[in-house]
């Protein structure tokens, strides 16, 4: 389900019993530089290659003199990166909008900007039409916001939401921003090309390309220096990088034999980063069935460092509905992609995310969902019922017929399903001993840590004499659907 809670700060992302740590809601972004003059209020909404894209911009504004603040009252600059994958994405930011106009009215000064989706999606309509906002930016345009700061002191509003064929941002050392100091992100591909019907993201993101990865490498060695301990490689669809000099990933067909031969797919990059991290915890996100080549799953089992854990999206279990999704799969292709997670990485942890109320789905589509929820037995799911996107191909060709309510059962029915799952997946880990890598302090108790196992369960501890960034065994002994409960216990 959507985020609702409003993190003041921190890694909101993978935030103690976070219910969806693909996404999140109106996380506020603070860091310290100390001979800024200028003050930048930051929140992001959506996915985590959101929240990686605000660290770009808080570096690309710390060279223009802004550091961040937590009180939007303080700031200069109030900066809203934003999402657009449904509905109340949207409407969650025009209300947090009109909510930063009111303190413009007190501080005329103060100028506010959308930035990330929405921002692409809805272009000069925030600025011209709705008069919320005086900045928008595309997320391929995040180099040009000095020239855009210089526009708006000159009492002008600025737009830049032109989509890049290149952009990749590789040469911006991202500002790490309210981090927990253990875990941080790293963009590997910007855009999607696969153009499912319900989703906006190939309209707002672009098309696909994908970062050079002697940059990801030095990133990751970076993060490693500076005392990090784990690192998520990002992108909509991490399985479809691919490296070969640069250029857009439909162009590759164009590319010359010697960059071919020389090419970097999904699994080579893997290697490479978790070779030159061996300490590190490598994640990955978002996975897709489509684009997952079995040398990724030979990977994931090859080094102990990379997680054994796959957020693989399926979004229904019935072939006809994915096929008007075009996901580029039916339910037989994605039920032998699982077989071979489960063959080659015995215990890896997989969770999805599913929708519920496509155009069409009858209640035999719907129950083809649940009977393949029953069947993979997912670890965590992250569930939505269908929003129609403007402009989308379903949008555009398809009805939205299935009435709201029935959305809404269907969505409860999957969400019963998937807790049942997670708690029984989390029962079966009761008397087990799990590596755990301590993210923060429990938010229930002071006297508690909380971190996660490899497969991304979420672990509440005593403390004992253990702080964040720390790896430790913990034994469980309780749990609920969304948490594992233990005590520490020495390495057998
Ligand atoms: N590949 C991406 C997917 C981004 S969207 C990734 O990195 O996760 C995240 C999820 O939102 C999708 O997997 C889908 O389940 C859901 N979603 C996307 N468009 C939607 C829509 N129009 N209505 C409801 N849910 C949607
Ligand atoms: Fe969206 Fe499908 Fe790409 S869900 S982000 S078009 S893989």
């Amino acid at each position: 389900m959507e985020g609702k809670t409003k993190r003041a700060s921190g890694r909101g992302l993978y935030a103690e019993g976070d219910k969806n740590p693909h996404e999140h809601d109106g996380t506020v972004h603070e860091t310290t530089n100390p001979t800024g003059t200028k003050k930048l209020y930051i929140e992001s909404y959506g996915c985590q290659m959101n929240f990686s894209d605000s660290e770009i911009v808080a570096s690309v504004l710390g060279k223009e003199g802004y550091t961040t603040t937590q009180n939007p009252e303080d700031a200069d600059l109030v900066l809203l990166n934003t999402c657009s994958i449904r509905d109340k994405a949207e409407q969650t930011v025009r209300n947090r909008l009109n909510h930063f106009n009111g303190h413009k009215r007190k501080n005329p000064n103060m100028k506010i900007g959308v930035l990330g989706c929405m921002a692409e999606r809805v272009k000069g309509k925030l600025l011209d039409e709705e008069k919320l906002v005086d900045l928008v930016v595309g997320p391929d345009a995040y180099r040009d916001l000095p020239n855009l700061l210089q526009e708006l002191d000159g009492g002008r509003k600025a737009v830049n939401v032109i989509l890049s064929k290149e952009e990749t941002y590789d040469d911006i050392e991202p500002v790490r921003l309210g981090g927990n100091g253990v875990s941080a992100f790293v963009s590997i591909t910007r855009g999607c090309d696969n153009m499912c019907t319900f989703c906006v993201v190939p309209f707002t993101r672009g098309r696909e390309r994908s970062r050079n990865p002697q940059t990801i490498v030095d990133e990751v060695l970076d993060l490693n220096e500076r005392g990090y301990k784990e690192i998520t490689l990002l992108g909509q669809n991490v399985d479809s990088y691919l490296w070969y000099g640069g250029g857009l990933k439909k162009d590759f067909d164009k590319a010359s034999d010697l960059a071919k031969a020389s090419s970097v797919h999904f699994a080579d990059l893997l290697s490479l980063v978790a070779e030159a991290a061996p300490k590190m915890r490598i994640r990955f996100s978002t996975s897709n069935p489509q684009d997952m080549r079995d040398d990724v799953l030979e990977t994931i089992a090859k080094y102990k460092n990379i997680c054994n854990y796959i957020h693989l999206p399926v979004q229904s279990g019935s072939s006809r509905i994915l096929e008007l999704m075009n996901r580029g799969h039916n339910r037989e292709e994605y039920k032998s992609l699982i077989e071979r997670i489960n063959r080659i990485i015995p215990g890896c942890a997989i969770s999805h995310d599913m929708i519920s109320g496509f155009p069409t789905e009858t209640e035999e589509d719907h129950e083809q969902t649940l009977s393949l929820m029953e069947h993979v037995r997912y670890h965590f799911g992250y569930m939505f019922f269908y929003s129609e996107r403007p402009n989308t191909y379903a949008a555009r060709k398809l009805e939205d017929d299935i009435p709201l309510d029935v959305k809404k059962r269907r969505l409860t029915e999957i969400i019963q399903v998937q807790n049942k799952h997670s708690l029984g997946r989390h029962q079966e880990m009761i008397g087990h001993t799990f590596e755990v890598l301590v993210e923060g302090t429990s938010k229930k108790s002071d006297e508690q840590l909380f971190g996660r196992t490899d497969q991304n369960s979420v672990v509440v501890f005593d403390k004992g004499s253990f702080k964040p960034g720390d790896f430790c065994h913990v034994k469980i002994e309780r749990c609920t659907a969304a948490t594992l409960i233990g005590s520490v216990v020495e390495p057998s």
